[in-house]
């Protein structure tokens, strides 16, 4: 039998290890065909060691990135140059970066320009504005052009894929990893029972919140921040949890407008399974996150996205999401029918999953098998 073919994956930020961790266990489970390397650049630090500990995975190689404040022309050239190295001594077959970060379109590019091939994890995403979201819409149509094997989530990723050029046999639609995630690990995450140092007040329904997008920076957030404080002074039977992100952009506003109000529980990133834990407490999701996107239609919980335009359009289409912006008014109405309109609230809880059946890794441990045993 032939050697293992050699697979280097590249993450960079939480949602990157949330959704390649199972596609990593899928890889080793076959020795025999690949040899995996995991390679984190670090642009997260905190949260991607959280997220890396949760499943078990310690990376073979750590660029150790992350500058505190760090901007997109600073993580850019140093993935860049630090994944040279790395490549000339690996010197994988296959690459593998997953969604849109700068991370995974950087990790491409230094990957095309080492020659070796690139697999995309979520590819085709697409919302056709330039800058929403920022910069992540340009990173992943510039992956997208330095990809050789895409793995669209859904039948409209594929879609945006076929009608750029690229050639169907490359394309292949496998669901979302991240719902193999959510599938292995919902058992952990509910037995877990509660969050330490979190007390939920059981008569109140909870609104869970997340918000970090560049594009929402400045009067985006303050916005969404005025929407949240009109929510607990109007609303005594809701509370809100928001695990605010480590951003200092994101940090110090949400901090600075909601840190002394009632009901309104500011704490640190949570570990994806007291995450995945509180979702699936909470009445409904208020998030600008792509990852909240697509894990609220499996776990039954209505989707507020806090943005114009959305690159996962299916939620949305099904009923299962919503689009609200960050208008302040818009935000408040929007929660506030769900808390009042029964039928509503049931009809987006109950619209259904369009993001896959936990069976993604699966496929593209098939579809890369295959290929590699071809001549190239
Ligand atoms: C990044 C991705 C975004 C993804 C998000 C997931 C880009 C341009 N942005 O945005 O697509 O949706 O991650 O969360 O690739 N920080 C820490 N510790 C951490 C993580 C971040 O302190 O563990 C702080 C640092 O000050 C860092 C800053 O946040 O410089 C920004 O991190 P960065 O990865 O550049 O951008 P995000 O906004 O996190
Ligand atoms: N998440 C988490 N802890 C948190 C908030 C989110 O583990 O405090 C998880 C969430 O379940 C999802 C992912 O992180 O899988 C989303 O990450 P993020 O919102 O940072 O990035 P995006 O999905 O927008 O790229």
């Amino acid at each position: 039998m032939s050697s293992p073919h050699r697979i280097l994956v590249a993450m960079g930020t939480r949602p990157e290890v949330i959704k390649l961790a199972p596609l990593v266990g899928a890889l080793r489970a076959r020795p025999d065909r690949f040899q995996t390397v995991v390679c984190a650049t670090a642009q997260h630090r905190q949260m991607l060691d959280q997220a890396l500990e949760v499943f078990d995975l310690e990376p073979d190689v750590d660029l150790d990135l992350m500058a505190p404040g760090q901007d997109i022309f600073d993580v850019t050239a140093r993935v860049l140059l630090a994944m040279r190295p790395v490549l000339a001594e690996h010197q994988p077959d296959v690459v593998i970066v997953q969604g849109d970060t700068t991370t995974a379109f950087t990790v491409a590019l230094a990957a095309f320009y080492a020659r070796r091939k690139v697999a995309h994890v979520e590819a085709g995403l697409r919302s056709f504005d330039k800058f929403q979201p920022f910069p992540e819409e340009i990173n992943r149509v510039l992956a997208s052009s330095l990809t050789d094997f895409h793995f669209p989530p859904t039948q409209g990723s594929r879609a945006n894929l076929l009608k750029a050029g690229y050639p169907e046999k490359d394309v292949l639609v496998t669901g979302n990893t991240v719902i193999d995630a959510l599938y292995q690990s919902l058992p952990r995450a509910r037995a877990l029972g509660g969050i330490a140092g979190l007390t939920l007040d059981p008569s109140r329904r909870l609104v869970l919140v997340t918000g970090h997008r560049r594009e929402n920076f400045g009067p985006g957030v303050a916005s969404m921040c005025e929407a949240l404080a009109d929510l607990v002074r109007r609303r005594e039977d809701l509370e809100i949890v928001y695990p605010v992100h480590l951003n200092p952009n994101v940090r110090g506003p949400v901090h600075e407008r909601l840190g002394a109000l009632a009901r309104m529980h500011l704490i640190e990133p949570l570990s994806y399974l007291p995450f995945l834990w509180l979702m699936d407490r909470a009445y409904l999701l208020l998030t600008d996150s792509g990852g909240v996107q697509e894990e609220g239609p499996a776990l039954g919980k209505p989707v507020l996205v806090m943005r114009e335009v959305t690159e996962r359009p299916e939620a949305v289409e099904v009923g299962a999401a919503a689009l609200v912006g960050t208008d302040r008014e818009r935000i408040v109405e929007s929660v506030e029918r769900l808390l009042d309109d029964p039928a509503h609230y049931r009809s987006m809880a109950t619209a259904g999953s369009p993001y896959g059946d936990g069976k993604a890794c699966q496929r593209i441990v098939e579809f890369l098998e295959k290929r590699l045993a071809q001549p190239s």
